[in-house]
């Protein structure tokens, strides 16, 4: 006898993931551009081996919140970070804190996928070299194998390593991307709109990338697309004007979102 309604089952859910611990944590984080406030206060954590989408109209500060996570912003001469951010138990904006240890541990994919003008094999081994992980041929072939199987492109490309990077497809091109920031060991990574410059088929391999890559890696990524966010998410969090509105099981933001605001969102009343 263990008959659960879809409701009962649906909380189940809900609070099985409310167990699933912080990997960061976010708090009473506020970005400004020069005058320009961008964020607001945000309260936003991040799970562990979770897919966190961040979802909001044009310009309400997705990116921005998802570049104070690994201190990109700090690359931003006119940007100022104020609020607290911890991964795992450490503030990462601590005076003491490596930020290019902090980027080797939390990594980013961009929007445009920008491999090196080099080879496939120097994309894939240039971080693991200046972070001292990979020494020796035996060891750089090893990683550039792992991460490209990692990326779901080992196959594609096995053949011609050291081909220029740039000479893949976009869909390509962008897994190489995620090889690469893969090869460092990243505990978490982030994505700014990785499959906007991507055609369907090529959006849907790395869906399902992203989908494998959770169960070692805790990743946060940006989209404008509410069935992308649908599909690869567990959690999803809306933001409108710089603020937080509501971050929720994915499930529930897109049947039966807490704030009005979302529903508008997502029926494309705004946005
Ligand atoms: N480098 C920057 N300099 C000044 N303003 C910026 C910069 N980047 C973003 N902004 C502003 O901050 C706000 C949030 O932008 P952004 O985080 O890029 O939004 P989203 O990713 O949700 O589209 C916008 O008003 C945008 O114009
Ligand atoms: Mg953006």
């Amino acid at each position: 006898m263990n008959m659960m309604s879809e409701a009962a089952v649906e909380k189940a859910l809900d609070q099985k993931m409310n167990t699933v611990p912080f990997k960061m944590i976010g708090k009473d984080v506020s970005v400004y551009y020069g005058e320009k406030r961008a964020l607001f206060d945000v309260n936003l954590n991040v799970r562990e081996n979770t897919v966190t989408a961040l979802i909001g109209p044009s310009g309400c500060g997705k990116s921005t919140f998802l570049r104070t996570l690994n201190r990109m912003n700090d690359t931003i001469d006119s940007c100022r970070v104020t609020g607290k951010i911890t991964l795992d138990d450490g503030d990462i904006y601590d005076p003491s804190i490596d930020v290019v240890e902090l980027r080797a541990r939390v990594g980013m994919v961009f929007q445009k996928p920008n491999p090196f003008p080099k080879s496939i094999y120097e994309n894939v081994t240039y971080g693991p070299k200046i972070h001292g992980l990979a020494r020796t041929k035996a060891e750089l072939d090893q990683v550039v194998e792992s991460s490209l199987q990692k990326a779901g492109l080992w196959n594609e490309v096995k053949d011609r390593l050291h081909e220029s990077g740039t000479g893949l497809s976009g869909g390509q091109q962008q897994r190489l991307c995620i090889a690469r920031a893969v090869a460092v060991s990243p505990e978490v990574i982030l994505m700014d709109e990785p499959c906007s410059a991507l055609d369907p088929i090529a959006t849907a391999k790395v869906e399902e990338l992203i989908h494998e890559l959770r169960t070692n890696y805790t990743i946060v990524i940006v989209t404008h697309s509410m069935q992308q966010a649908a599909r690869v998410s567990q959690r999803t969090a809306m933001f409108h004007l710089g603020n937080l509105v509501e971050e929720n099981d994915t499930d529930k933001m897109f049947t039966n979102p807490d704030d009005q605001r979302t529903q508008d969102y997502i029926m494309g009343r705004f946005g």
